[in-house]
């Protein structure tokens, strides 16, 4: 088995968690390369579910080892309370569980300026973000005063790089707004923590690539979405990492060399949370059904997610970022029930064709579909297990997405549980997974 990368190709929310979690059983390594607490995947088998936010979603293979890499941000507490939550699952951490002594510490006054300047925003400017402190750390990790979590071994130094915080700007903007910051009770909060976290500590990157060399697999788990990546996405409207599988190398240590494949991960439909562009957005009961069907609530924030049809044009995009080797769609049962199913194929402005996702947040908002219409297939697939039982206004659906995306369906998702998916016989999955 080779090393395979697992990127969400949408606005994030594309399932994700379920299919590396299925996925996992057949790796050794599962790796998360960036995002942080903004993460929610959901896990679901034996009739439980799991929220994942900092952990990637190997984690339920007791076999699999876990890494978390320097390219993530980390809230210490959350993260902790994360493990505690497993732990008490009857899952076992100790001896498998990495954190990368390069990752960087979502510090609690990062977590307080997200939230002070999305409440400063208005409404046409405010990126509605998971209000967790991602953009802020981030932003202390590229101006090169971020705290690592290798920092968190020294009591002297950790508290050295919280004062340059607490009296540099980040610090300022929170006392304008009338917070008081004590850098030595911030530190000593982290330190605290840090010595709880430190049987996990390790050098990633090293034991990644040693592990690599003796011939364990990885699955490279992604977070959020390729429309929610920090240079491709429809920025400002995105996160603050990048989310596509170029990513990885840098997030983890591992050269591009070691890659052998990457699967995307797509709904059957679209949703975003927050602002920013969507082409697809319904606002009608279409939408609504979307929403309530596929219960399109945030993992870790409860807010309606916005729902539309299929972008291709994104959908593509993506797959030219990424190349992807098969797609996965998930979430194919949500749309069961319609008598007709859409897809945007193209985008027009002002009555002329635009190729690809636009740059400018005006123009993407801006751009009105080109729609194409299928029959839908009225039957209920959640019982579904193989391909060819799947309706066959289904399947067409799902050719007509493989070619607009460019990259063939290889898995299809028909329920939240593990066993709830379809791999395609002869497809490149099936190839993957023997
Ligand atoms: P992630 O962030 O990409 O891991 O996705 P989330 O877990 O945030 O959101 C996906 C939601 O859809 C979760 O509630 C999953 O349990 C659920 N889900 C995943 N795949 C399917 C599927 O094929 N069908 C249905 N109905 N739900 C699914
Ligand atoms: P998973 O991994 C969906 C969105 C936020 C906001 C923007 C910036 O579960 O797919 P941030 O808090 O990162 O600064 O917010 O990105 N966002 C996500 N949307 N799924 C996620 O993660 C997301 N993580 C961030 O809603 O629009
Ligand atoms: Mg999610």
């Amino acid at each position: 088995m080779p090393n395979i990368a697992v990127i969400g190709a949408q606005w994030g929310d594309e399932g994700k968690g379920k299919i590396v979690d299925l996925l996992s059983e057949r790796f050794d390594v599962v790796a998360r390369f960036q995002g942080g607490p903004n993460a929610g995947h959901t896990v679901t088998f034996g009739g439980q579910s799991y929220a994942l936010h900092h952990v990637p979603s190997g984690v339920f293979r007791p076999n699999v080892r876990i890494v978390i890499g320097n390219g993530t941000v980390l809230d210490l507490g959350k993260m902790l309370d994360e493990f505690d939550g497993l732990v008490r699952a009857g899952i076992e951490l100790d001896g498998r569980l990495f954190v990368s002594d390069r990752a960087h510490v979502v510090l609690p006054v990062m977590v307080r300026l997200d939230a002070l300047r999305e409440s400063a925003a208005d409404a046409a400017t405010r990126i509605g973000t998971t209000l967790r402190g991602i953009g802020p750390t981030y932003e202390a990790k590229a101006a090169r005063w971020g705290v690592r979590i290798g920092d968190l071994a020294e009591l002297d130094y950790l508290t050295d790089r919280v004062r340059r915080i607490v009296d540099g700007p980040a610090g300022q903007r929170l006392r304008e707004a009338g917070e008081r910051l004590d850098a030595d009770a911030i530190a000593r909060e982290a330190w605290e923590r840090g010595r709880r976290l430190a049987p996990y500590v390790a050098d990633t990157a090293l034991l990644l690539n040693d592990w690599i060399d003796e011939g364990l697999d990885v699955l490279f788990e992604g977070a959020q979405g390729t429309l929610l990546d920090l240079d491709h996405g429809s920025y400002p409207f995105v996160t603050s990492s990048s989310t596509i599988a170029g990513a990885l190398c840098g997030g983890l240590g591992v050269a591009p060399t070691r890659l052998d494949g990457a699967l995307g991960v797509f709904k059957a439909y679209g949703t975003r949370v927050g602002g920013g562009p969507m082409p697809t957005e319904l606002k009608d009961a279409d939408g609504e059904r979307i929403r309530e069907r596929g219960r399109e609530y945030g993992t870790t924030t409860g807010r309606p997610r916005r729902c539309g049809w299929f972008d291709g044009v994104a959908a593509a995009y993506a797959n030219r970022l990424n190349r992807f080797d098969n797609v996965c769609i998930s979430l194919l049962d949500v749309l069961d029930e319609f008598d007709q199913v859409k897809l945007c194929v193209g985008y027009r402005d002002d009555g002329r064709e635009v190729r690809s996702f636009p740059a400018s947040p005006a123009a993407a908002a801006r751009v009105e579909p080109v729609w194409e219409t299928l029959p839908g297939w009225s039957t209920d697939t959640t019982g579904v297990r193989r391909w060819d039982e799947l309706p066959s206004n289904a399947r067409r659906f799902l050719d007509r997405l493989g070619e607009v995306i460019g990259s063939p369906v290889g898995m299809v998702g028909v329920g939240p549980d593990r066993a709830q998916s379809i791999i395609r016989p002869g497809s490149w999955m099936a190839g993957l997974l023997g």
